[in-house]
């Protein structure tokens, strides 16, 4: 079974104030703009929130990131937001814009639609430390019970270029979880304690699958994940920025694997047969 512990990981980035930079590269004020945008942001805690409105200066090819570093510098220096790269490269800026959750850094604000407000809140799956900021510390506990990467002893470290493609895939995993938070097991039945999840179901994929992993992992997998609530609804996959193909390449092919050595009564027959696993 997997216990939640609500603590920060050190490896969490962290909430952060208006810096000289993004101050730096903010728009300029909606007087010299030619278009300004409505945005309704979440601020509030744990305990109490709300919407507030903010009209923001919109200039050619700007993210609702950039938006957001406008309001901080400008209208609401006490805006928690978490971010890092501005690159969707971190995986820190991840928020609901718009109700889908979303890098904020990647999420353009000439792509929506100009005469309608956008909103923007924290994720709905983790629970709210300030405004924007979430506390994602769940994830990093759930990481720690997964059997590392374990070499076969004596394995040659060179690959077929089909092997690295398909493990490649999943490391370019950027820890945002979206797919986590739009996840209906653990959004709307919150049963984080049995299910681990998009995200953690991808990096097992990612060890299983390592061409010269020998580690066995299965029995994690069926007894610890919780692989068996996903219904494979590809909600995970639709808001990944990634692209990776988490419900095809990763959790599907990983309940087959389990199926194949716990469930396949032919595979259970000829394993006694031959005392092979
Ligand atoms: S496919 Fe599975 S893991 Fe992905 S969102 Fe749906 S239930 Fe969750
Ligand atoms: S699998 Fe995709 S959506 Fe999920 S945490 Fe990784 S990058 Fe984000
Ligand atoms: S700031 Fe790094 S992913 Fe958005």
């Amino acid at each position: 079974m997997i216990e939640s512990k609500p603590r920060l990981a050190p490896e969490a980035p962290v909430a952060v104030s208006p810096t000289e930079s993004a101050a730096a590269a903010a728009p300029p004020p909606e007087a010299a703009a030619e278009r300004t945008l409505t945005l309704k942001v979440f601020r509030g805690d744990a305990k109490d929130g709300r919407l507030e409105d903010y009209t923001v200066p919109i200039s050619p090819g700007m993210v609702v990131l950039d938006a957001v570093h406008w309001i901080q510098a400008h209208r609401a220096p006490d805006l928690a937001v978490r971010w890092n790269c501005k690159a969707a490269k971190c995986g820190s800026c991840s928020a609901e814009v718009n109700g889908k959750p979303a890098l904020m850094c990647k999420s353009r604000l000439d792509h929506m639609p100009p005469d309608q407000p956008v909103t923007v809140r924290p994720m709905k799956t983790f629970p709210v430390i300030k405004d924007l900021v979430t506390d994602v510390s769940w994830h990093f506990e759930i990481n720690k019970r997964i059997p590392p990467f374990k070499p076969r002893p004596g394995a040659e470290w060179k690959w077929m270029q089909t092997d690295i493609d398909r493990a490649q895939e999943f490391r370019k995993c950027i820890e945002c979880f979206c797919c986590q938070d739009v996840c209906h097991v653990l959004r709307s039945h919150e049963l984080k304690h049995q299910f681990a999840g998009p995200r953690f179901l991808v990096r097992i994929a990612g060890l299983e699958m390592h061409p010269i992993d020998g580690e066995d992992r299965l029995k994690f997998v069926k007894d610890s994940s919780g692989i068996a609530l996903c219904n494979i609804t590809k909600c995970c996959t639709e808001v990944c920025p990634e692209d990776i193909h988490i419900t095809d390449n990763a959790i599907i092919p990983l309940k087959e694997r389990v199926v194949d050595r716990f469930y396949d009564p032919i595979a259970m027959v000829w394993r006694a047969i031959t005392g092979k696993k």
